[in-house]
């Protein structure tokens, strides 16, 4: 027997959207061209983002007000929007101002900025709308809860997993089913990320890049369709330069993995992050094993060096201009 209730549709009733629970009272987010409280912003169910999965997002960490890398997220938030044939809504200029406005609304010094945009509100078909209708663009920005001290000194444990996604990682797809399922089974097994394996070589974690390191060694799987290239995957090649140390970009086996000395994860908001236990078993050697490692900790304290220049330059670059 049915539960369900179906009351009478009223055509009078306004259409008011759900407040979102999630979202503080003085959260305001961009929709669709207008700065709107985030717990009342809603799109329609029509969608392509909610139907398909089809747009594409970016996440960008903001440290004391300023967006980290923007220039470089900006370049890959084109380039997926490129690959998906998505029409680019905005111009450099205008993406500025639209995020250094939506973190000037905010009063928390760090924040992590979301962006998506879907192929619109069409008429549900697989194929693009015929004519094009316009892209939902959306923007929010949140507080940035960088790892606590706890996480950094023991770090996380993660579990491997075969990579069943698809063959587009590289672009940054809301359609992360795959991701959403890895990183699921991550906690089930009551870790924190996965190292995921195709084909026998490794690729990446549900929502980072993943580093092994082997005598001063930062080996990185190669930026290809596989893995979705970080923007922190290119800081840390310049990162490792200022370090001294080798950076080498090779296919990873499975072998080479459980070899490492130190397994490192990263991502916008996790920063650089040891993985200390994968499968159960300690990473690492001899009585430092399942402890986060030096090389880590050197890379993660020139990290926070690259942060601190980069809200130094934003300030000289403002006092210059004011
Ligand atoms: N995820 N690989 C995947 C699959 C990712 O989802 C992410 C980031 C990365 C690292 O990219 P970056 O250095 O640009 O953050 C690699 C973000 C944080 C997310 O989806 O929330």
């Amino acid at each position: 027997m049915s539960t369900l209730v179906l009351p009478t549709p009223n055509p009078d009733e306004p259409a008011l959207s759900p407040p979102n629970p999630t979202a503080s009272a003085d959260q305001v987010c961009w929709l669709n061209g207008r700065f709107q409280a985030l717990a009342h912003a809603s799109v329609s169910v029509l969608d392509r983002g909610f139907l398909f999965g089809d747009g594409i997002y970016e996440v960008v960490p903001v440290y004391q007000g300023v967006a980290f890398r923007w220039a470089e997220h900006r370049a890959r938030l084109r380039r997926s929007l490129a690959k998906v044939r998505l029409a680019d809504p905005y111009t450099d200029e205008e993406w500025r101002a639209l995020i250094d406005a939506l973190i000037e609304r905010h009063s928390w010094p760090d924040q992590f900025v979301y962006l998506q945009i879907t192929r619109g509100v069409a008429k549900r078909d697989h194929a693009f709308p015929n004519p094009p209708v316009p892209p939902t663009v959306f923007a929010m920005t949140s507080p940035l809860v960088l790892p606590s001290a706890a996480l950094l000194e023991h770090g996380v444990s993660a579990i491997s997993l075969p990579d069943e996604r698809w063959l587009h990682c590289d672009i940054k797809s809301v359609a992360l089913l795959g991701n959403v399922l890895a990183r699921q089974a991550a906690v089930d097994a009551s870790a924190q990320e996965c190292v995921m394996f195709r084909d026998g070589y490794l690729t990446e974690g549900s929502s980072s890049n993943l580093w092994v390191v082997r005598n001063e060694t930062v080996y990185a799987p190669p930026r290809d369709h596989r893995i979705l290239e970080g923007i922190r995957y290119g800081l840390m090649a310049e990162l490792c330069e200022a370090q001294g140390l080798e950076f080498v970009v090779t296919p990873i086996t499975r072998d080479d993995v459980i070899a490492a000395d130190e397994l490192l994860l990263s991502s916008a908001t996790k920063e650089i992050l040891p993985i200390t236990r994968l499968d159960g078993q300690a990473v690492g050697h001899g009585a430092s094993a399942g402890q986060p490692g030096p090389i880590g900790k050197r890379l993660l304290c020139a990290y926070q060096d690259a942060k601190r220049a980069a809200i130094a330059r934003a300030a000289t670059n403002q006092s210059a201009q004011s």
